[in-house]
């Protein structure tokens, strides 16, 4: 007799493409949560056409690039140590610059869209697929309710398409961790 599964609604955070497909084998996925954003799109590859093709929701963390895409990160700002960006490759001084370019991209579409850059951050992770629900996290009402509204906020296809474009284009300083961190082995398991 096959394994009864008893729950009703349940996820996997960060977890493998493998065990994913193991998982939802056994018991079916309600959703998965993985980082997802402008400056993280490893998701594309594999992830969200797995997703798509199980029909399980997709929650990504860190959509606002743990607050790099707001355009509110000085690239001389520097993290305590208990902030995981502290040992992120990516919010290294030279990387941050690397990647402002970035920002500007961010920017530029704000401002043609009347909206703040952590607006079209949001905006844009939720235009990419229908089962998408990005989780931003911040202790101010004020942003909170700022981001609430860019489910207001609407790209269209051609819009879409050229911003694309346009990140594909870019040459970033993204990695998430250093390759040989306990954090990078863990990862995708
Ligand atoms: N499962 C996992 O491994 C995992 C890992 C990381 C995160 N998460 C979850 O995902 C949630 C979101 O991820 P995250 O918080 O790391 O990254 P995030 O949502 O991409 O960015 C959060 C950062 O952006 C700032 N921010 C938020 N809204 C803003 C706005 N409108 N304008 C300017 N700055 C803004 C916040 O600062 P303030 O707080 O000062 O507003 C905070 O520093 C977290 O709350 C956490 O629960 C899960």
């Amino acid at each position: 007799m096959g394994l009864q599964c008893l729950i009703l609604h349940w996820g996997l955070s960060e977890a493998g493409i493998e065990t994913i497909k193991k998982a939802h084998d056994i018991c079916p996925l309600t959703v998965v949560e993985s980082e997802y954003s402008m400056i993280w799109r490893e998701p594309e590859k594999e992830l969200l056409p797995l997703l798509e093709e199980l029909g399980i929701g997709f929650v990504p963390f860190a959509p606002l690039g743990k607050g790099f895409l707001t355009a509110t990160i000085d690239t001389n700002q520097t993290f305590a140590k208990n902030d995981t960006r502290s040992r992120q490759p990516r919010f290294r001084k030279e990387n941050m610059e690397a990647n402002q370019v970035l920002v500007d991209l961010v920017k530029k579409i704000a401002d043609l869209k009347d909206a703040t850059p952590a607006q079209v951050a949001l905006t844009w992770v939720m235009a990419q697929k229908p089962f998408i629900v990005p989780i931003p996290g911040s202790r101010k009402l004020s942003r909170i309710e700022e981001n609430i509204n860019a489910a207001n906020i609407k790209l269209t296809k051609e819009e879409l398409t050229k911003i694309r474009e346009a990140l594909d284009n870019l040459e970033l300083k993204a990695d998430r961790w250093d390759p040989n961190s306990d954090n990078a082995k863990r990862v995708g398991k």
